[in-house]
């Protein structure tokens, strides 16, 4: 596993949305921007799924994924394994706060899953010297 930096954590929570990269099992790539988005732990985030068609789809058949965010020059990407979580506490939690999110916005919203990533390396995309340099 590789963990997060207070830095990193600070810069995923600021941002609006990430970006979610999948693949199909023959490889024919596929990014979507996620907004639902939370740090359980530095090596460990939670996405949650309202909207996810290829990306659903994609994960069951193949869960590695990458996850990219950054804001001006300074840039992260967590590569790692997925599992969806339809049931138990972390989805139910998950549930009340997307319903509650898409009340405050005017906009009814529901979880189909909860997204587990669990990081198992990070890279810096910022440009420069260090570009794509492995950080954990
Ligand atoms: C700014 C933005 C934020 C989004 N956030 C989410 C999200 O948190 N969860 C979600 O399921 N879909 C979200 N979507 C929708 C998905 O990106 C996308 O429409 C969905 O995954 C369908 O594409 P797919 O067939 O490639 O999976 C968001 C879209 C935008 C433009």
């Amino acid at each position: 596993m590789a963990q997060m930096t207070e830095r990193m954590m600070e810069l995923f929570k600021k941002v609006p949305a990430i970006v979610l990269s999948t693949a199909t099992e023959d490889g024919t790539p596929n990014a979507v921007p996620v907004g639902s988005k939370k740090i359980i732990d530095s090596e460990t985030i939670l996405l949650s799924d309202q909207f996810f068609n290829k990306t659903l789809a994609n994960m069951k058949a193949s869960p590695k994924v990458s996850v990219m965010y950054w804001e001006g020059q300074e840039g992260y990407q967590l590569k790692g394994t997925v599992t969806i979580e339809t049931t138990g506490q972390r989805y139910e939690d998950t549930t009340r706060w997307i319903e509650d999110h898409g009340n405050k916005i005017g906009f009814p919203l529901k979880s189909k899953g909860a997204i587990i990533l669990k990081i198992a390396e990070i890279y810096g995309v910022s440009p420069g010297p260090g570009a794509g340099k492995q950080l954990a």
